[in-house]
């Protein structure tokens, strides 16, 4: 692309691919589970809803769970961990806790949080299409935010649909407000995996109004 734009994250950008080969029975160092999960929050969320959960699957018998739930596919295996990213419908009710930092914090006034707080309940209390379109659009960002932030620490990532979600909810026991909405996972790139693939032009997926 011809821009003068050069940062660290458009080279990311530019260069992330998704990875299918990992190379197995390597797990990731002390802390990186966890600096990857800090990182993926910095993702936004409506009214800060946060309304998220990821499980990392690392252990051989959760990872053979969880290959039996997404098809076979064989990078759940092979990956350092897999994550099951998880969007949640009943964050609305926690809003009000959820923004207190934030007015501790003098950020917003405790008027905020309570109309932020009467707000969400009103528009979700009786709408699961919104609970469900609100958990896939937090868990969305989330998912992208952590498979740049695995990138940016010299792994290799990629996301999946590729799982049936009833049965992995059973497998991991999650409850019916947990929908498991993608499946990252983060490793070590093996030999013959493919390059970022080539995208529609500019011309057809952009529009100015
Ligand atoms: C929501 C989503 C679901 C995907 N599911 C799978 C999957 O189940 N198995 C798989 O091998 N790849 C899966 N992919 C990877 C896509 O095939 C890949 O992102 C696409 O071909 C573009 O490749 P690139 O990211 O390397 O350019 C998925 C990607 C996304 C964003």
């Amino acid at each position: 692309m011809n821009t003068t734009t050069t940062s660290s994250l458009t080279d990311l950008l530019e260069t992330r691919r998704t990875v299918g080969r990992f190379i197995p029975d390597r797990p990731l160092p002390e802390g990186v589970v966890e600096k990857l999960i800090h990182l993926a929050t910095r993702a936004p969320t409506a009214f800060n809803l946060q309304n998220w959960r990821f499980i990392a699957v690392e252990s051989d018998a959760a990872k053979e769970r969880l290959q039996a739930v997404a098809y076979g596919q064989p990078q759940v295996r092979d990956a350092s961990v897999t994550f099951i990213v998880c969007g949640q419908t009943e964050a609305y009710r926690h809003l009000f806790a959820r923004l207190q930092p934030a007015v501790d914090a003098g950020m917003i006034p405790s008027a905020v949080q309570q109309g932020w707080s009467d707000m969400a309940t009103a528009s979700h209390e009786n709408n699961p299409q919104l609970q469900r379109d609100e958990a896939f659009r937090s868990a969305s960002l989330a998912a992208m935010t952590l498979m740049l932030a695995a990138n940016e620490l010299g792994y290799a990532s990629g996301a999946l649909s590729g799982f049936d979600p009833a049965a992995l909810a059973e497998a991991f026991e999650l409850p019916a407000h947990n929908i498991p909405v993608m499946l990252v996972t983060v490793g070590h790139a093996a030999e013959r995996n493919w390059q970022q693939k080539p995208r529609r032009p500019l011309s057809e997926v952009l529009e100015r109004v």
